[in-house]
């Protein structure tokens, strides 16, 4: 198992904006992420974090570089495959949620296993009960989600993250509008459910006390990881 690797990028590079404002935004970033581990990316505003984010996340693509996702490289594939494997190989969540606020927190949890289209509506139906179960909102399941408080809403984005099972959590600043209380409580959360299933979560975030609480911080600045330290915890 020790050498598995969920997600792993090489000298990716991107190239942003029109011809004459071209932007370097990645300069060569190279990541590892292995199963049951937490990183954080830090670093000041405009440095490539979210750049890097959407190339993991397969919603950009590389100028430059290699990525390869639980041993599937990926590179040259078509938009329908690509789109696939973020279905089945990634979650994601982001600062402004982006539930749809009609639907029920079960409805909403479903989306990412109706777009992979291998369940049936019942277990669909399960399987987001069992998941908002797990982030406490097992009585709320069909409230609509505009009637949850903010860090409800935040549990219910960690839920239909976790929908398809992912190897790969990415989340930028997934906490970023709740208060300090509401945002450790959804990190702490997010964090015990990737221990415990092994999978990998890599998230930007500007709160320091979340990236201390994760095992690698990397440092971004200027389109380049200028620093990875890992953190010692209990
Ligand atoms: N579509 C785009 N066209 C041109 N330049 C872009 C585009 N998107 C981002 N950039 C530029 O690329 C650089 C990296 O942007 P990015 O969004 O990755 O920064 P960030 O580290 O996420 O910043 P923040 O902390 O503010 O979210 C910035 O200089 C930004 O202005
Ligand atoms: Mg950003």
């Amino acid at each position: 198992m020790s050498d598995q690797i969920w997600l792993s990028c090489r000298d990716l590079e991107r190239y942003l904006g029109e011809e004459d404002s071209r932007v370097h935004a990645l300069r060569g970033v190279s990541l590892d992420l292995e199963p049951a581990t937490v990183h954080a990316v830090v670093g000041p505003s405009g440095c490539g974090k979210s750049t890097l984010l959407y190339i993991l996340g397969l919603l950009d693509q590389p100028d430059g570089g290699s990525l390869t996702i639980d041993g599937h490289a990926i590179s040259g594939l078509p938009d329908d495959e690509l789109a696939r494997k973020r279905n089945e190989l990634l979650g994601f969540i982001f600062q402004f949620h982006f539930l749809l606020e009609d639907f029920t927190a079960q409805e909403n949890v479903m989306i990412p296993m109706r777009r992979l289209g291998r369940l049936t509506e019942s277990e669909m139906l399960a399987r987001a009960a069992q998941l908002l179960g797990e982030v406490g909102l097992g009585a709320k399941l069909r409230r609509p989600s505009r009637h949850l408080s903010g860090g409800e809403q935040q549990r219910v984005a960690i839920a239909r993250a976790l929908a398809n099972n992912p190897r790969v959590i990415l989340a930028d600043e997934p906490t970023g509008n709740l208060d300090a209380a509401n945002s450790n409580r959804a990190f702490q959360l997010l964090k015990k459910i990737v221990r415990e299933e092994r999978k990998a979560l890599l998230l930007v975030t500007h709160n320091s006390a979340i990236a201390e609480a994760c095992d690698w911080i990397h440092e971004m600045q200027d389109g380049v990881i200028v620093g990875s330290h890992p953190r010692e915890h209990e």
